[in-house]
């Protein structure tokens, strides 16, 4: 059978981009377009602005991974976009130019769940398959756990019952006086630091079982240790007035440290729970360093096969599309009336 081509497009957040993918997937194209610079004085993602940025960015990206993949638009056999779950506005954007193409090129349009694509990164460059496993999703917007028996199929094990891990570690490096994203900043100055000087809580680490994470009173722990080492308010840089700088750098590595400790146990708890042999990780936190390392040792300890999206595939990708080929040979395609299911992914209990 000859090779197929499928164009895949992302906005669900704040990253534009756009994927050419073959039906053997192999990335042949990829272009992400970043807001960072954007977001960084509001300290997070702003929803309209978001918006706009998707509208202005997504044609020169979309034109960037077909020219650089040599792929005719007749050769491609659908056009795939992330539909669910993000911000409304970033959604709409990334949906419209989809049904836009699909609508003047005549190709059937593939709506794809972007949690489990981020599930499904883990896969891209691997010869085998990673199904069945349990998925483990860290991110901006989620911090969750499926037993995944195949690519469209999950089922929810836990996850945060109130801030993300990304969405922690952003918080946190804001208080630090860190820039926007805060997650690799924080990771970096983390490396100056003693990781056990300061012992952060860990919450439900102890409730051996439940898959579910808490990491609003980690934060709260946090703000409560940078007001007893510091002076009222932040200096010019936005750092903490009168902090020491080890301090600072002990605060970062106690913070991750915390974090990963949490992230880890419910990872293991999981695997127990489920028996599952193989577990796989996506999403922007999964790119931190610290985590990987010491996920990859708890895992080797227990015999447990560990596949973690490559770094530039754990944030948000379009490469990740490839889920797309998972539903066209299914047969499963979507009508041009689809819409966008904004907001994050609810677990069923
Ligand atoms: O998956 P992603 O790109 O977007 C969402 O779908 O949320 O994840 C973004 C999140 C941000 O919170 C960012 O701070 C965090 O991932 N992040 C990291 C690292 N790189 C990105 N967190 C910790 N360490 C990192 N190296
Ligand atoms: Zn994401």
């Amino acid at each position: 059978m000859s090779t197929e081509y499928l164009l895949a497009i992302e906005s669900t957040c704040d990253e534009t981009a756009a994927a050419l993918i073959d039906s053997d997937g192999r990335v042949r194209s990829e272009c992400v377009a970043t807001q960072e610079s954007l977001h960084e004085k509001f300290s997070g993602v702003v929803p309209e602005i978001a918006a706009r940025a998707h509208l202005e960015r997504i044609l020169p990206v979309i034109d960037t991974a077909l020219r650089e993949s040599k792929v005719p638009p007749h050769a491609l056999s659908a056009i795939a976009v992330a539909t669910f779950p993000g911000l409304p506005g970033s959604l709409i954007v990334g949906l419209s130019a989809a049904k836009a193409l699909a609508l003047a090129w005549n190709k059937p349009l593939v709506g794809i769940n972007h949690i489990q694509a981020h599930i499904y990164a883990c896969g891209l460059g691997v010869a085998e398959s990673i199904y069945p496993c349990v998925g483990f999703i860290v991110s901006g917007g989620h911090t969750s756990l499926y037993r995944c028996d195949d690519p469209l199929g999950w089922d929810y094990l836990g996850g945060t019952i109130d801030d993300a891990a990304g969405e922690a570690f952003d918080k946190v490096a804001v208080m630090l006086g860190l820039p926007f994203p805060g997650g690799p900043a924080l990771s970096k100055l983390a490396a100056q630091g003693d990781r056990h000087a300061i012992r952060f809580p860990r919450p439900l680490v102890d409730q051996k079982d439940r898959l579910d994470f808490s990491f609003s009173g980690l934060k709260t722990a946090v703000r409560y240790r940078i007001a007893g080492s510091s002076n009222p308010g932040h200096n010019a840089a936005g750092i903490p007035a009168g902090m020491a700088e080890q301090e600072r750098a002990n605060i970062a590595a106690g913070f991750e440290q915390a974090v990963i400790d949490c992230l880890i146990a419910k990872a293991i708890a999981a695997m127990k729970k489920t028996r599952a042999k193989r577990l796989c990780v996506g999403g922007g936190v999964a790119a931190n360093r610290s985590f990987r390392e010491q996920l990859a040792e708890a895992c080797q300890a227990r015999r447990i096969e560990l596949i973690i999206a490559k770094p530039q595939w754990c944030t948000d990708n379009a490469a990740m599309g490839a889920l797309a080929w998972e539903k066209i040979s299914r047969g499963q395609f979507d009508p041009l009336d689809l819409d966008v299911q904004p907001g994050l992914v609810r677990p069923k209990r």
